[in-house]
């Protein structure tokens, strides 16, 4: 049965990702419950990182440390896991220490057999549900709760090379030497992911975000190949899902980082989710006009997140004031009246070395310039 929840309080995120205009940018950053602040930290020393993840009520409250030390600024909250407990559940061993490592990856399609071959999600994954009913309910309706998924050729990348790669000379192999089965394999993942999604949607869920990290690693022609058909896949399915369940919609966010060329940022504005998260290696304006001019989603425009480069954050006051104006210019509107469909974010998640109180003045300064005239 659906769990009742406190009416949001707060709804600019969700706005915003329906491609409305606000009075300002909605912000929130990747990464925000993590190794930069030191409440984070503490909890860390005694708990492993999938322990966490694995544990409602610890997940909870990291989940709620950026929400409670940046009350009103912070306009929305991101449910703490990782993507890599998809392939946990599919049977995989993960180790996080301190990047991920899986002590037996996919080397051949004759591998696939080691996977589990019917996932129930609810058995594999209902700790991630439990987490994100428990947060929403500690949320008391401040924020609205994001949940998230990686995307099927990210987390591909990782059981195929075991881990992060600077080459990928092995996923590249089975792209290129055996791409039936790696089409397979990617779609096998979708679906997964595809109710894993609705899964978190049904524990309250807000808004979803597809983590595609590894996308800039493959070419314009192969972002269209062995990505975005199984993004798009998981979107349709979640659609689908959600209403013939009579759960309500909600927005959907891809975030394919590194796709910046021209057809690529089109291609994922085309795609049918109601936000694209963009990195900080293309202009906020070219995305834009780009989207524009190919008259995405019928002309109703598509929403895009981002985009300052994490390591601004490393730059003092005055260099986080100067870039964060930038970037307010590249997204806002013209015409003074506020931004239309832009949530202000990183390009990627904050780092571990960043000053809690410089990621504050971030948030200050998102208010201070995307604000209406
Ligand atoms: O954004 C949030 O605050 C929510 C939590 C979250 C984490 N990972 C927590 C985490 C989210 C959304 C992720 C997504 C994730 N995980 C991605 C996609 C986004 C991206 O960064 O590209 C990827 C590729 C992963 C896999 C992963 N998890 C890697 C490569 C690493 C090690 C690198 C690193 O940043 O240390 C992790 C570990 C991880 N996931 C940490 C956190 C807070 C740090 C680990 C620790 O506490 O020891």
């Amino acid at each position: 049965m659906a769990v009742e929840f406190a009416p949001l309080k707060n709804d600019l995120l969700l706005r915003a990702a329906r491609g409305e205009q606000t009075e300002r940018a909605p912000v929130w950053v990747m990464r925000q419950a993590g190794r930069y602040l030191p409440e984070f930290r503490e909890l860390r020393k005694d708990h492993e990182f999938f322990e966490i993840c694995r544990t409602p009520h610890l997940a909870t409250e990291i989940t709620l440390q950026p929400v409670r030390r940046y009350s009103g600024l912070l306009d929305a909250a991101i449910i703490f896991s990782d993507i890599l407990v998809i392939p946990q559940a599919m049977g995989m061993e993960v180790l996080m220490n301190p990047g991920p490592s899986f002590p037996d990856p996919l080397n051949t399609p004759e591998d696939i057999k080691k996977l589990r071959e019917h996932l129930d999600v609810n058995k594999e994954l209902g700790y991630v549900f439990e987490a994100i009913t428990m947060a929403r309910k500690e949320l008391k309706g401040e924020v609205p709760l994001i949940g998230f998924t990686g995307a099927p050729w990210t987390l591909f990348m990782y059981m195929v090379e075991g881990g992060g790669s600077k080459t990928l000379q092995k996923s590249k192999t089975w792209l290129f030497k055996y791409p039936e089965e790696s089409k397979a394999l990617l779609e096998r993942i979708a679906d997964i992911c595809a109710d894993y999604l609705v899964g978190q949607v049904k524990a309250g869920a807000q808004l979803l975000q597809v983590f595609e990290s590894n996308a800039g690693e493959l070419s314009p022609h192969d972002y269209e190949t062995f990505s975005l058909p199984y993004t798009t896949r998981i979107l349709t399915r979640v659609r689908s899902s959600l209403s013939s369940l009579s759960l309500p919609q909600v927005p959907m966010t891809l975030f394919p980082k590194g796709a910046n060329t021209t057809p690529s940022v089109v291609a994922s504005a085309n795609s049918g989710y109601d936000v694209i998260g963009l990195d900080w290696c293309v202009r906020g304006s070219v995305a834009r006009s780009a989207a524009a001019a190919a008259n995405v989603r019928d002309g109703k425009g598509v929403a895009f997140q981002g985009n300052l480069d994490p390591a601004v954050l490393y730059g003092g006051r005055e260099a986080i004031e100067r870039e964060v104006k930038r970037m307010c210019e590249e997204f806002k509107g013209q015409d003074g009246k506020g931004p239309k469909g832009w949530i202000a974010n990183l390009g990627h998640g904050i780092t571990p070395g960043v000053d809690p109180e410089d990621m504050k003045w971030f948030m200050q300064c998102v208010h201070k310039y995307s604000a209406a005239a």
